[in-house]
C-alpha cells in the first residue's frame, strides 16, 4: 500500500462538511432561519483539505468567503442542502456543521404578503425539516465516520448524548451556544466530544485550532478503520 505523503494523512479521502444556516422562505422577500455564521463549519472543511482531503463543502448563506481548496456548494433551504449532501455519498466521512432550520413554512407565498395595518397575520403553518445528519447517519452508503454538532443552551452533555444516539453518529461536537458564550458569530469556541467511549472536554480555542484538532482525529480514524 502507498503511504500518504507527509502531512497529507487524508490523501484520497472524500469528506463532505455542510455549514451555515439554512433559509427557509416565507414569501420571495422573508424568510426563517438560525443563527449560524458559518466560521466553525468552514474552518473545518479548510482543516480537512490542508490534511489532503477532497472536500465539498455545502454552505447555506454566509457572509464569509468560500475556503481555499475547498469545492463549495451553496444552498438555500434545507431541502436543497439534503441533496447536495446526499448526492456526495457514498464517501469517506461527513461532518455536519450547519444549523439547519427545524421547520420551513408550508406552501411559501409566490408573491410578497402585504401588511395590512393594525392587523396581524395569518399565523405561519410550519412543518418539520429533513434532518440531514439522521439521514446520513442511518444511510445504506454511511461514510465511515460521521460528525454532528450539537447547539445547546442547557444540559449539553445530556442533549448531546441523546444526538449521538438518535442521529447514528460517531461522534457529537457540542458546545453551549448561550449568547452569554459569544460562541456564536464569534472567533472562539468551547466544545465537548461526545463519542460510545465517552466524553471529552476541549479547553476554549479559536475555530481554527478546533477544526485542526478536529481533522487531525478525523485522520486517525479513517487511517484505523482502513
Ligand atoms: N441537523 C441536520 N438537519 C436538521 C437538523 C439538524 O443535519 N434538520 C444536524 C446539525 O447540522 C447538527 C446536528 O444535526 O450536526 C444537531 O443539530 P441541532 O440543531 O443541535 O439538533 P436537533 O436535532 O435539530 O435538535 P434541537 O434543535 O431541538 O436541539
Ligand atoms: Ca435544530
Amino acid at each position: 500500500q502507498l503511504l500518504a505523503p507527509q502531512g497529507q494523512p487524508l490523501a484520497g479521502k472524500r469528506i463532505v462538511v455542510t455549514s451555515g444556516p439554512t433559509h427557509e422562505p416565507i414569501d420571495p422577500v422573508r424568510y426563517i432561519a438560525n443563527r449560524s455564521s458559518g466560521k466553525q463549519g468552514h474552518a473545518i472543511a479548510s482543516a480537512l483539505a490542508k490534511l489532503g482531503a477532497e472536500v465539498t463543502l455545502v454552505s447555506g448563506p454566509v457572509t464569509i468567503p468560500d475556503p481555499k481548496g475547498v469545492s463549495t456548494v451553496h444552498v438555500e433551504t434545507a431541502e436543497e442542502m439534503k441533496a447536495a449532501v446526499l448526492s456526495q455519498l457514498p464517501c469517506d466521512a461527513a461532518v455536519m456543521v450547519a444549523a439547519v432550520a427545524d421547520w420551513r413554512v408550508a406552501g411559501a407565498a409566490d408573491q410578497k404578503i402585504k401588511k395590512q395595518p393594525g392587523e396581524a397575520p395569518a399565523p405561519l403553518q410550519l412543518t418539520e425539516n429533513p434532518d440531514i445528519l439522521k439521514t446520513v447517519g442511518h444511510h445504506a452508503e454511511r461514510p465511515r465516520f460521521v460528525v454532528g454538532f450539537a447547539a445547546e443552551t442547557q444540559n449539553v452533555e445530556a442533549n448531546g448524548r441523546r444526538k449521538l444516539e438518535a442521529k447514528g453518529a460517531d461522534i457529537i461536537v457540542a458546545n453551549d451556544v448561550s449568547p452569554a458564550t459569544g460562541i456564536m458569530g464569534g472567533d472562539r469556541n468551547r466544545v465537548k466530544l461526545i463519542s460510545a467511549d465517552g466524553i471529552a472536554e476541549w479547553p476554549d480555542m479559536t475555530k481554527e485550532e478546533v477544526a485542526e484538532r478536529l481533522a487531525c482525529l478525523i485522520a486517525e480514524k479513517l487511517a484505523s478503520s482502513g
